[in-house]
């Protein structure tokens, strides 16, 4: 099943899922002490060794592809290189193997002949490579096998990331899980991913500030997208200006499939054809964020076509308005993001089932049918154990929408929160989501022009 069909069938959040093997490139690295730290946290959680493979660069091969690397592979060690794998050992419970590595990376041989497309590559034979990449030891990916060998003699456990039952493109995941039971054939493999899930829902200083650069960047392209807003522009000429402005600012790429959706598409959810012309009294949803050093930006705001919300477009935007002021006012540590009465998911369908009617009399929580937010890093719809409360230092996406196809009227309003101590942070606070403030905007923009628009 492909994304969009998932998307469909799942709805919004449930993309979650989905997206679990979307993978990452890292322009700009977290210094060594970081990735140590993690590493450390995820020995002392767990009873076995951990062996986690990096992409191969076999994940996409078109033209056009660039090498991203695998999300949980990178958490551990910010190696953005192919072909590399990751093996952690618990402290010991023999006494024997404590001054042995703990923490060790496999690469393969370097090949002087790629190097001359790809350029230099890191080798295992680099006498700098355990200083450059912050690891005990780097070890040549064709000691992996035997190193695992031995440590079944001590261990009985192993564990490392086990495929969904339907993996989605290449099978990674399947591949290698399979590659280290016919490795192991007597031990017990387990997954790895509840115990990451774990780690990267709380986030560090060094990602809260990748993530701060990411949404910048997503600003300034929703405020450009604000200011070139026409009637008679293509939904991708918009999608086009928001890309480059976060490609100025030093995103790598997009953070998911830019969604800009004018009138009746404004209602779709995760519509990405982008192909139609935006016509006058449309109401415009752009559901557009960038991904800068891995990290990402999630960010939607909902626009008039012509610059001014009719009547009923601005009654329908401000009860979304209402519900995601809701949904940020229950946002804080102790809290449920779905589940149970004072969730942050019930705090914005209250809201928005009593506030406002559809064309028939009908309440509006039906037009709701999508997840109020999801956790935000490492992938868009990032990893998270959804069964604990918020905490501080966890990164939330706040979107609640009223989607009626009837009346050609989507709304979805969505920012990016940092849970605090106290409550939270709005770490979207530059972008205005009040309508007068985006009319204003508009309005400004038409009236002294930018040649470039
Ligand atoms: N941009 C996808 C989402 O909002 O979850
Ligand atoms: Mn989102
Ligand atoms: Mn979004």
């Amino acid at each position: 099943m492909t994304l969009r069909k998932i998307a469909r069938r799942f709805g919004l959040l449930f993309l979650i899922l989905a997206c679990a093997s979307v993978f990452i490139q890292a322009r700009f690295r977290q210094p060594n002490a970081d990735y140590q730290e993690r590493r450390a946290k995820l020995r002392s959680m767990i009873n076995g060794p951990v062996v986690i493979f990096g992409y191969t660069s076999r994940q996409d091969t078109g033209e056009v592809a660039v090498f991203f690397q695998e999300e949980n592979f990178y958490y551990l060690t910010g190696h953005s290189e192919p072909d590399a794998a990751l093996l952690l050992i618990p402290d010991s419970p023999d006494a024997k193997s404590s001054t042995a590595p703990h923490e060790i990376l496999y690469l393969p041989p370097r090949n002087p002949n790629d190097e001359k497309w790809g350029g230099p590559r890191m080798g295992p034979d680099d006498p700098d490579a355990a200083a450059k990449t912050g690891f005990q030891a780097v070890e040549p990916f064709a000691s992996l096998h035997d190193d695992l060998v031995n440590l079944a003699k001590t261990y009985s456990t192993f564990y490392t990331e086990l495929p969904a039952k339907e993996e989605n493109g290449y099978p990674h995941l399947t591949i290698w899980s399979a590659w280290v039971r016919s490795t192991l054939p007597q031990s017990t493999i387990d997954d790895i991913a509840p115990a990451m899930a774990g780690l990267r829902q709380i986030k560090s200083p060094g990602e809260i500030a990748l993530i701060q650069k990411a949404v910048d960047a997503s600003v300034d392209a929703q405020l450009a997208a604000m200011r070139m807003m026409r009637p008679g522009l293509y939904e991708y000429q918009i999608a086009a200006r928001m890309k480059e402005v976060h490609e100025m600012e030093g995103c790598s790429r997009e953070a998911y499939a830019p969604i800009v959706g004018a009138g009746l598409y404004s209602t779709v959810l995760h519509y990405d054809d982008l192909k139609n012309e935006i016509k006058d009294g449309d109401l415009v949803v752009i559901d557009v964020g960038g991904e800068y050093g891995g990290y990402a930006a999630d960010i939607t705001r909902t626009i008039p076509a012509n610059g001014k919300f009719t009547a009923r477009q601005r009654e329908i935007y401000e009860i979304v308005l209402g519900a995601q002021n809701a949904a940020l006012a229950a946002i804080k540590p102790g809290a449920m993001l779905y589940g149970g009465p004072k969730s942050v998911q019930q705090a914005a369908y209250d809201y928005i089932n009593t506030h406002g009617h559809d064309l028939h009399g009908n309440t509006l929580g039906r037009y709701f049918f999508h997840g109020v937010g999801h956790h935000l890093g490492l992938n868009v719809h990032d990893a998270n154990d959804r069964t604990s409360p918020l905490q501080p230092n966890m990164v939330i996406t706040d979107e609640p929408g009223i989607y009626i196809p009837e009346e050609k009227i989507g709304v979805r309003i969505e920012d990016d929160v940092l849970v605090t101590a106290g409550s939270n942070q709005l770490l979207t606070a530059k972008l205005p989501r009040n309508p007068d403030e985006i009319e204003k905007i508009m309005a400004e923009a038409r009236a002294n022009p930018q040649p470039q628009q």
